[in-house]
């Protein structure tokens, strides 16, 4: 048996935890890997190389040896916690590697740690590239979505590697070169703040038909199996049924009803809408998802108000599958324009950070090994590869139309939530976008009014050039005015 001091291995991993082993084995499982593995504590290689006799993982005990595993250019992808972890391996890895290696980082990592990251190694000659991986556990054993970043050098070897282990949808690997440093890691962080919002969509929508329809969590997990036939196909609307169908062994009642209704978070989600301020990108949908979460956590408020008035009476809809077709309808809009902020926000980034990432293309790695993966994917690479400069995916021909078909039902749905006194703070949101986005004029004007009074910030006219300023506190004239303030 070759000992792990032979430059044998052709790809590396660090850190075996669940998502590092998974990862692991599904390299090992392709043709042509040789895998090295390394993980801080030893045991937990040992676990993993004795119950996998038929990866063939190469195994080290330290980072040394780990390095002297790998053929040149040595590559390894990291699978730590986010944050100082990361900093931690990166600082050893660089330690024991040379100029032209490869340091991916496979994590969850902020973009912009990415950003320092990539530039501080890069300083070494080493090559380093953030990576977004997404799919859980079984995406990542049988075929994630793999976005990764970093220098073009630094693809040539890797892309072959991460191209074997990708999803394949409709005969197409789930992987692309998106862009260098952080560019990966931001499309990752906005496909998780998009799962966000579909997630949220997900959860009012089967809120407003139980409680409109009285249906049990088993007849509406028939309900989003049928749905998963048609235009909202998806793994989202697929393992909502799963869930939806569970019963509580210990109880014998919907599993659904007895998890504590507190959503947790790891803060992707956050991270996502905080990028997105900083950027100017109204992401309404994800930003709603992510405070419904936190209004969930919060058991203290929630049972200090749980007495204030609702609707005097209570409520239910009067033509139940009319009304199922309508939350349908309102769930697919919706979720147009989650998707529709999402890629504003992606497109707002590379312009910022100078990443060149080609819209369409991510729509297609999205489409397999992702938890966001779905049918509608094709429409939106569709959509871009139609008209690459298109200014808004919701403008599109086709989702122009899909919004045409569902904006009735889904005003329909709003009304029915507010008049029930129930939560449906995402399609509200959504449609109040959507009715912004498409209004001639907006009550900004009033707003510019007011800066102006308060504060001098000045207007632009409708009718001629120029910025301009009210004398509120003099005789009123107008003047050509500078905000200084
Ligand atoms: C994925 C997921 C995964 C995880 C997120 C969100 O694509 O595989 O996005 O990365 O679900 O980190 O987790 P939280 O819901 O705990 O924030």
């Amino acid at each position: 048996m070759a000992t792990a001091k032979e430059a044998q291995a052709n790809i590396g991993v660090v850190g075996l935890a669940v998502m590092g082993s998974n990862l692991a084995r599904n390299l090992a499982s392709r043709a042509g890997n040789t895998v090295a593995v390394y993980n801080r504590t030893y045991e937990k290689t040992d676990t993993l190389v004795s119950e996998h006799p038929e990866a063939g993982f190469v195994p080290s005990k330290s980072l040394q040896e780990f390095a002297d595993s790998l053929r040149r250019p040595r590559a390894a992808i990291i699978m730590v916690k986010a944050g100082a972890p990361t900093d931690a391996v990166i600082n050893q890895l660089v330690e024991v590697f040379e100029p032209g290696d490869i340091i991916v980082d496979g994590g969850n990592a902020l973009f912009t740690d990415t950003i320092r990251r990539e530039k501080a190694v890069r300083e070494t000659g080493i090559n380093f590239v953030g990576t977004g991986i997404s799919g859980g556990e079984e995406g990542a054993l049988k075929g994630p979505s793999i976005m990764p970043g970093g220098s073009a050098e630094a693809w040539e070897t890797l892309g072959p590697i991460l191209t074997s282990i990708a999803a394949v949808a409709e005969g197409e690997p789930c992987v692309t070169h998106v862009g260098t440093d952080g560019a990966g890691h931001v499309v990752k962080m906005i496909h998780t703040g998009i799962e966000y919002a579909d997630m949220q969509l997900i959860g009012e929508a089967y809120d407003l038909i139980r409680r409109g329809t009285g249906k049990s969590p088993a007849e509406i997990a028939d309900i989003f199996e049928e749905w998963n036939r048609g235009e909202l196909e998806s793994y989202l609307i697929e393992i909502t049924a799963e869930v939806l169908r569970q019963v509580d062994a210990e109880t014998g009642r919907p599993l659904v009803d007895v998890i504590l209704d507190q959503a947790g978070a790891k803060g992707t989600g956050a991270w996502t809408v905080q990028t997105a301020l900083d950027l100017g990108i109204p992401v309404s949908g994800i930003a709603e998802a992510v405070f419904a979460r936190s209004l969930s956590s919060k058991p203290d408020q929630r049972a200090a108000a749980s007495g204030l008035p609702g609707p005097a009476e209570e409520w239910t809809v009067d033509d139940p599958d009319g009304f199922v077709e309508d939350v349908r309808r309102a769930l697919y809009a919706s979720k147009i324009v989650a998707y529709s902020q999402g890629f504003d926000e992606i497109v707002a980034g590379a312009e910022q950070y100078g990443w060149d990432i080609k819209k369409g293309e991510i729509a297609k790695i999205w489409r397999g090994g992702c938890i966001i993966r779905a049918q509608f994917l094709n429409r939106i690479t569709d959509a871009y590869e139609e008209n690459s400069g298109l200014v808004a995916l919701l403008t599109a021909p086709y989702f122009r139309e899909a919004l045409t078909g569902a904006e009735p039902a889904w005003r329909r749905v709003v009304i029915a939530a507010v008049q029930g006194g129930i939560p449906a703070p995402a399609f509200s949101s959504s449609l109040a976008y959507y009715d912004g986005l498409r209004a001639d004029r907006l009550p900004a004007a009033l707003t510019q009014g007011l800066r102006d009074f308060f504060g001098a910030h000045t207007y632009k006219r409708i009718d001629k050039e120029g910025t301009f300023h009210t004398l509120w506190s003099g005789d009123r004239t107008e003047i050509e005015g500078v905000d200084t303030h």
